[in-house]
């Protein structure tokens, strides 16, 4: 094991039904059997920072009194996560509303609870000061964000996969050193970086007469604002781009998708756990991809987190 990852983020127990497809506004479907399982951004993150990418890895989030925290305490131990900056809170626990489609894909509703109250006290900031990477996503309050981001020790790194979206205020962008993001909040923060034109810019928002914004003109503009953007592709890998370098693609795997539910925080949690052990950003991303395609061959979020083995096998693998 080597380097160090704090996760600062969500911990959600995931309810999850397959349904034959997405409800309209309005309507009822009748879908299958209801499934309870641990997830939530931040502690899907730090699950497979220790199980898949093998690093020394803390979670910072908050639970309520109640039986799905029992559950998501259960998974975070059980993948080798310290769970000593968990604080219990009198919201509920954070709950996840997931239906998922024949073809893997999920739409989702979170109701926050706990996750409001996640913040970084005086041990919380001791543990973030000792951190090689210090990784946060975007379903906790935006000054928690802030609070952990200026925690960290010079030369930590200061990861945000910035999911779900948000506005983000200036003074998140000031502390990015690494934004992870997929295609859509690529769009969404893109004109915020001020780089695209007006017609790009609306066209990357979704509001315009749609040209050609691919992932590389994204990354470009994104650029303008963090020194390194890695934008996740799905089945097509993910894009590395970093200020002063080419951008390079980093392969996915191909798999057979069963359940896309935390593939995003499994590539997160790995990437961030590969960096924390000095590997480069390219590299990382493509231990990253292949952990990421493994998670979304099993149903869960947290379940579906391979081990760093298969993780370390199916990366060799050609592409
Ligand atoms: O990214 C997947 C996660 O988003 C789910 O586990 C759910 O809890 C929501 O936070």
């Amino acid at each position: 094991m080597s380097g160090t990852v704090v996760v600062v983020g969500s911990a959600n127990v995931d309810l999850v039904v397959d349904v034959p497809r997405h409800p309209g506004p309005g309507e009822t479907v009748l879908g299958g059997r209801l499934r309870r399982s641990p997830g939530g951004k931040g502690a899907n993150q730090a699950v497979a920072a220790a199980r898949a990418g093998g690093a020394d890895t803390w979670f910072l989030g908050a639970l309520g009194r109640d039986g799905a925290a029992d559950l998501l305490l259960e998974s975070l131990t059980g993948a080798g996560v310290h769970e000593d900056l968990v604080a219990l809170s009198d919201e509920a626990t954070g709950t996840a509303l997931i239906w998922i489609t024949d073809d893997g894909e999920n739409a989702i509703i979170v109701a926050p609870g706990a996750n409001s109250e996640v913040a970084v006290d005086d041990a919380a900031a001791a543990r973030l000061a000792q951190a090689d990477v210090v990784l946060v996503q975007l379903e906790i309050p935006l000054e928690t964000v802030v609070a952990a981001a200026r925690a960290r020790r010079d030369g930590a790194r200061f990861v945000l996969n910035a999911a779900p979206s948000r506005e983000l205020p200036p003074e998140v962008w000031a502390e990015l050193d690494l934004l992870v993001v997929n295609e859509h909040e690529a769009r969404d923060l893109a004109p915020a970086a001020g780089a695209l034109g007006s017609n790009d810019a609306a066209a990357a928002a979704g509001t315009g007469e749609r040209a050609a914004v691919g992932p590389e003109d994204l990354a470009t503009a994104l650029l303008e604002k963090v020194p390194a953007v890695v934008i996740t592709l799905g089945g097509d890998g993910a894009l590395v781009a970093e200020r002063g370098a080419d951008p390079v693609t980093v392969p996915a795997p191909k798999v057979t998708a069963v359940d896309t539910t935390g593939a995003g925080d499994t590539f997160c949690g790995v990437l961030a756990a590969a960096l924390a052990g000095g590997a480069g950003l390219a590299d990382a991303a493509r231990l990253a991809s292949a952990a990421a395609a493994l998670a979304v061959t099993k149903p869960g979020a947290q379940a579906a987190v391979p081990t760093a083995e298969e993780t370390a096998d199916l990366a060799k693998e050609p592409a």
